[in-house]
């Protein structure tokens, strides 16, 4: 079998086409979406994300700021910088760039962002929500690898999952995403990490793979089942000759092996990778529609409620 691409360059345009939409129905109510980014330090890709996320976010009618803050500033100034963010009524979603420097608590600090204003979904509670199967943010990545899935009607219910990684931001979220009993999810899922022996026994029973440990092309051809779908989050560099950079990007998968046996297989980069900026904006839009609910809910009287859908 050759693969079938997952194209998600092309769904993550579709995702923020159709996003326009609902951010000109806010502003017609007089609520423009806004994102606060903050960026601490020089580190070279961070900015290139950050640059990213702004442009896109621009470019779909969100307002967003950019804070550039120096790579020596301290926890209580950072704190104060995102408290400000929290009481900004402009401000519907704040993402806080990691890595941070290693003198900064990144779990303290992101402890600090609202929950209510969670767009990357790191928040103890917006994870104790997916957990729980509540309504509320759940992190980009895992999201976006949800939505591919959607896209393409490739559902993962009542099949093997097998998930390679166990980073909070990406590995644990999206084994809670795809065991909620909800459309494209219902699935069993497998979480194998660097404590796994023997991971190909594994990986060779999945129906569906979703690599993310961060290390370049270990899934090899070996170690999957004819007709697996295979979602590659991984994204390293590594030397090449066939470039001018003397550089390339792969996955966590081995392509050229991989995608003779898989059915379905993301490319990087163009898999996943855009996938995370289109959940990003589309988190920042339902927290300002959720913004503009509650203010509805309050004008309603003291019985209503609303919360982020
Ligand atoms: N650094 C790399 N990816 C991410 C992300 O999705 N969110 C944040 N805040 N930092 C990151």
């Amino acid at each position: 079998m050759t693969a079938q691409l997952i194209d998600g360059k092309k769904t993550a345009e579709n995702i923020r086409s159709a996003l326009k939409s609902r951010v000109a129905a806010l502003v017609a109510k007089g609520v423009t979406p806004g994102l606060s980014v903050t960026l601490v330090g020089e580190d070279p890709a961070s900015k290139v994300y950050v640059g990213a996320k702004d442009a896109a976010a621009k470019e779909t009618g969100i307002t967003a700021w950019t804070h550039r803050l120096p790579a020596t500033v301290s926890e209580g100034e950072l704190t104060e910088h995102l408290i400000k963010q929290n009481e900004d009524p402009a401000v519907h979603g704040i993402l806080l760039q990691l890595p941070l420097p290693s003198h900064l608590p990144s779990e303290k600090l992101l402890d600090l962002i609202s929950p209510k204003k969670d767009v990357d979904g790191f928040h103890p509670i917006s994870l104790g929500n997916l957990m729980l199967g509540r309504p509320g943010f759940r992190p980009c990545t895992p999201w976006g690898v949800q939505e591919l899935l959607r896209a393409y009607g490739l559902s993962p219910e009542g099949k093997h999952v097998v998930v390679v990684g166990r980073s909070n931001i990406v590995g644990k979220p999206v084994a809670n995403i795809l065991i909620q009993k909800e459309a494209f999810a219902n699935a069993t899922v497998t979480v194998c990490h660097t404590g796994t022996p023997d991971l190909a026994r594994y990986t060779r029973d999945a129906d569906f793979l979703i690599a993310a440990m961060g290390k370049p092309e270990v899934i090899t051809g070996d170690m999957v089942k004819e007709g697996v779908v295979v979602l590659d989050v991984g994204v390293n560099r590594i030397k090449s000759d066939k470039t001018k950079s003397g550089t390339r990007l792969v996955g966590d998968v081995h392509f050229e092996s991989v995608s003779q046996k898989a059915a379905w297989i993301t490319p990087v980069p163009g898999g996943v990778g855009p996938m995370t900026i289109a959940m990003l904006l589309t988190n920042t839009v339902r927290g300002a529609e959720a913004a503009l609910a509650e203010k509805t809910v309050a004008a309603a009287g003291p019985t209503a409620t609303a919360t982020v859908r």
